[in-house]
């Protein structure tokens, strides 16, 4: 029955802590989008626990969220191996009873492989980077969020996920998976109070895809490369896991974002500085 009145949607307190009292999990927060994501949530008033590979950067990352007068704490593991997710685990629960926000944002291309120079081998490598470790988390994580009421669950995956990728066809198919695997998950647990989306990442500016280095001479091309015109960086890459957070997407299940500055809509037609005008051949016409 519809009512007339909003009082099951939740309501906002206070629009600049959005993330007041909930606990995020982020995988790979120590840099790039992860640490971007980290931040923005501390800064909203989440605690985070922040799970990374790399010790120092790990290091460097909660000591600037605590400098920042908020709260996170660090657990160095490899998230592709089983048992020091459950290791993970363990310790988050030693410091919450619940967790409510989970980011699953590990994820590589390197190294990259053509199709026909692939094997078995650098297959498996592709699966456990990008998608092994996401259901290893997840499934780590998924029943103490229920317990908790409920919670919001995001995946980082990638626009190569939801459009061609002839690069590597086997990384497209990993992101693409991530992406469906958010969309089955929401649909089958939103009654349990948990939301899941995905963020199909493009063009921003991290250690793993460096678009300034070797590129300083195309910094004019960005106007036909992106259709915003710009570079992105982990912020606004974060702008959009908060929205996803918090309940401001109270409403929003099942999706996949490209946060892409419009490279996944504007596919196939470029701004052609020298016509003025968009092309969609090698040459403005
Ligand atoms: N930057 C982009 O433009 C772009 C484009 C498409 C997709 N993505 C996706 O966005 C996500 C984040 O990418 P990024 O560019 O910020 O990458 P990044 O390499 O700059 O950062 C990744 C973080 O994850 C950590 N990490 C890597 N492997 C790990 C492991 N096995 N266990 C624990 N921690 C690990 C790293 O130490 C690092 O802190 C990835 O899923 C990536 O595939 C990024």
């Amino acid at each position: 029955m519809t009512s007339q009145h909003a009082d099951n949607v939740p309501v906002i307190e206070d629009w600049s802590h959005l993330l007041d009292g909930k606990v995020a999990v982020v995988t790979g927060g120590a840099d790039g989008i992860g640490k971007g994501i980290s931040l923005l949530f501390a800064a909203h008033g989440a605690v985070v626990e922040i799970v990374d590979h790399d010790e120092s950067l790990l290091k460097e990352t909660v000591e600037a969220i605590q400098e920042l007068g908020a709260k996170a704490y660090g657990f160095v593991a490899d998230v592709r191996d089983a048992d020091q997710v459950t290791e993970f685990k363990h310790e988050v629960m030693k410091r919450h009873a619940t967790v409510d926000v989970l980011v699953n944002n590990v994820g590589d291309y390197r190294p990259l492989v053509r199709f026909l120079d692939s094997s078995p081998d650098s297959w498996k490598e592709m699966y456990d980077i990008n998608l092994h470790h996401v259901f290893l988390v997840t499934h780590a994580f998924l029943q103490l969020m229920i317990d908790s009421g409920g919670g919001s669950i995001i995946n980082v995956h990638s626009v190569e996920g939801m459009r061609g990728y002839p690069g590597d066809p086997v990384y497209g198919a990993m992101k693409a998976a991530v992406n469906h695997f958010s969309t089955c998950l929401a649909s089958g647990y939103g009654r349990n109070g948990i939301r899941v989306n995905g963020m199909g990442v493009d063009l921003t500016q991290t250690t793993q895809v460096d678009y300034i280095s070797g590129y300083e001479d195309v910094e004019h091309l960005w106007e036909s490369w992106a259709p915003v015109g710009r570079l992105g960086w982990p912020e606004d890459q974060a702008r959009v896991a908060l929205f996803l957070a918090s309940d401001l997407s109270a409403f929003v299940t099942g999706h996949n974002i490209p946060v892409d500055g419009g490279s996944h809509a504007g596919g196939g037609w470029f701004f052609s500085p020298d016509a003025k005008r968009f092309v969609n051949r090698p040459k403005g016409l």
